[in-house]
């Protein structure tokens, strides 16, 4: 068994990645990372050099190497606290400027974060106001989003967190369980798109009122969060909110300063300049 991979071998990989596949893992946080590829060299039975034989030669591993390599960790109504200044404050608030809004979340994930915002919103009775685009950088967690199928063990968590969030009814009402797996409403995916996109090398998307980019930059180095901030800027209409993770920060940004903080416990920022 591998016990730890140097620089310069996680330096090939994510070279290797780059110029023969288009992603760019370079600036991903270095401890993280390796993690990951030692994880990925013990599940698959490899050592570095038949890692990079397989990246240089199949373009159908790339898939698996993109899922394996991304954390896809992730919960409906995930600090329950969060959702509830969501609806409390955040969506109240943009709802003063605009009736019809926009809400893009980036990383989305296996879709869990958008269907508890859709749920949120249809309690709320806006949802048939709201455009939802979802986008993350893994194309088979996306094709898991766009099924809205879960497994019932997560589902209990989920409750859980719903019940925290003091939703109106029971999560139960939002999902059969069909062969033992949950499968949401499907009404509730009614105004969204799910996309691939990837926050290190895409562009900016314009404007949306609200920005989610929760659990995520965690995952890179302070030049890249800078960056990928940059861009979120660059998405917002003026007076939009950006909400990010309980990790993450505002700190390295460049642009920290077109911003305010609204809530800092939770992570929520409002553009205020562009
Ligand atoms: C831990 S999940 C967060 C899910 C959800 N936002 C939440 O907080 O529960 C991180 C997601 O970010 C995605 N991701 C990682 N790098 C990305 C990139 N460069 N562009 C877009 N998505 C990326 C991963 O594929 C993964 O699905």
């Amino acid at each position: 068994m591998i016990q730890d991979i140097d620089i310069k071998d996680l330096k090939r990989i994510t070279d290797l990645v780059y110029a023969k596949h288009g992603y760019d893992f370079r600036n991903y946080a270095m401890s993280s990372f390796k993690r990951r590829m030692l994880r990925i060299l013990e599940v698959w039975g490899l050592n570095i050099e038949s890692l990079l034989n397989k990246l240089a030669d199949s373009t159908i591993f790339i898939d698996d190497f993109l899922d394996e390599m991304t954390v896809n960790v992730t919960e409906m109504f995930r600090d329950p606290g969060f959702w509830r200044l969501l609806r409390e404050e955040i969506i109240p608030g943009v709802m003063l400027n605009n009736k019809q809004f926009k809400i893009w979340h980036a990383g989305c994930s296996s879709g869990e974060e958008v269907i508890s915002m859709n749920i949120m919103l249809h309690e709320m009775g806006v949802k048939e106001n709201v455009k939802i685009f979802a986008t993350d950088l893994d194309k088979s967690i996306l094709d898991r989003a766009r099924s809205a199928t879960y497994s019932l063990k997560n589902m209990e968590t989920n409750e859980k967190n719903y019940v925290r969030f003091q939703g109106k009814t029971a999560l139960k009402d939002y999902y059969t369980e069909e062969n033992g797996r949950a499968v949401m409403k499907k009404d509730l995916l009614s105004n969204v798109v799910f996309q691939k996109h990837d926050l290190v090398l895409g562009e900016a998307f314009a404007k949306f009122d609200l920005v989610l980019c929760r659990n995520v930059m965690i995952y890179f180095n302070q030049a890249l969060q800078n960056e990928v901030l940059k861009k979120f800027h660059g998405s917002l209409n003026k007076y939009g909110y950006l909400a990010i993770g309980a990790k993450e920060s505002m700190i390295w940004c460049d642009y920290a300063n077109r911003f305010i903080v609204v809530n800092q416990e939770e992570r929520i920022f409002k553009k205020i300049r562009d």
